[in-house]
């Protein structure tokens, strides 16, 4: 397997990793193509922070195999680990020192010389806004700019393969659009970039491709707008001033967009879940449909919007159960024995 005839930074077929009686990672295959940001989408516990750890070489597979830019990550690990960066992971970043110091430290134990590691730190804290906090202790930084350090940490060295594990989990929306605007750039450089999230907007973003994984297996896979397509494109989401003409409303709706629709717990309420079958209107032109069939029938609607599919909607679309329901197996404590020494 090479890089050169197959374009693919991550390459793995039916990679198996189990904790006591939990299957991790329950036969995985993924094919990254080289150059592109691949999203692999999944509720907690799925497997994402396995696979990751498993491609950058810090934990072994049971069995299966994984060629990262044609090499095997069991027995060409020291090749693999020269070309991937994991946020957080190899980049760890001291609390106590600010934020110049950090990236100039890093830097010289990369291997730069003092005034290459001054100018490199300088020009990435710039790039990621964080030019007013170099001077001040990590410690002292927000969620934000602490995902952003961590994120600058990993790509001193430019990797060809950077694994951004979660990078915006738990962060607020200004945050989390200068992280995502950061993977833009790095990927604009260059490097490919494996990115895990919960978030279905996330991964529509910034992924070319996507993989939804769940319970350790690949459950689908495809470029956003095949994911979309074979989950419907979303939902309408409508107030009705008139509760009395709730019935009315859903008759004209069903009709208008030969859709699902579910009225709520709220007697105003009502929701129609789109279809891509619809011939060939985007979610836009369905939900204008849908407004003009209403007007015409002589209901006033107060509210409306139009949401994508949520993560939970193309959870129960994909598999029947949705995100929160727990995974079976018994649940083991970490066996550092699994772990590789780094
Ligand atoms: N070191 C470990 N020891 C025992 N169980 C683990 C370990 N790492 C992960 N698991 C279990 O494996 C499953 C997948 O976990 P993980 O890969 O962290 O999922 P995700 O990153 O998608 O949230 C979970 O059930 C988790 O509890
Ligand atoms: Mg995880």
């Amino acid at each position: 397997m090479s890089t050169q005839t197959s374009g693919l930074a991550i390459e793995t077929a039916g990679l198996v990793k189990t904790f006591g009686g939990t299957r991790a990672v329950d036969g995985v295959d993924l094919a990254v193509p080289a150059g592109t940001v691949y999203g692999v989408l999944g509720p907690n516990g799925a497997g994402k922070t396995t696979t990751v750890r498993m491609l950058a070489t810090l934990l072994r597979p049971d069995s299966g195999e994984a060629h990262v830019f044609g090499h095997d990550i069991v027995r060409e690990a020291d090749e693999v680990r020269g070309r991937v960066s994991l946020t957080g992971q190899y980049a760890s970043v001291d609390e106590d020192l600010t934020g110049t110091e950090n990236l100039v430290l890093l830097a010289r134990l990369l291997g730069h010389r003092k005034p290459p590691a001054r100018t490199r730190a300088a020009q990435l804290l710039e790039a990621f806004g964080l030019t007013d906090a170099a001077g001040k202790q990590v410690k002292h930084y927000s969620g934000g700019m602490r995902r952003r350090i961590d994120i600058a940490a990993s790509i001193l060295n430019t990797p060809d393969l950077l694994f951004l594990d979660e990078p915006t989990t738990g962060l607020d929306p200004r945050s989390r659009n200068q992280v995502w605007d950061i993977v833009r750039a790095v990927v604009a450089q260059g490097t490919t970039v494996l990115l895990t999230t919960q978030y279905l907007d996330e991964a529509d973003q910034l992924a070319s491709r996507i993989a939804v994984i769940d319970r350790g297996k690949v459950i689908a896979e495809g470029t956003k707008g095949e994911l979309k397509a074979s989950v419907g494109a979303g939902s309408v989401h409508l107030r009705l001033r008139d509760p009395g003409q709730r019935p009315l409303a859903a008759d004209l709706l069903r009709r208008a967009l030969d859709a699902q629709v579910q009225t709520e717990a709220d007697p105003v309420a009502l929701t129609a879940r789109l279809t891509t079958a619809a011939g060939n209107d985007t979610a836009a032109e369905q939900a204008a449909r849908a407004l003009s069939a209403l007007a015409r029938g002589g209901i006033t609607v107060d509210n409306f919007s139009l949401g994508q599919p949520s993560l939970d909607e193309v959870f129960l679309a994909l598999t029947g159960h949705d995100t929160q329901q727990p995974r079976s197996g018994s649940d083991t404590s970490r066996d550092p024995k699994d772990e590789v020494a780094a």
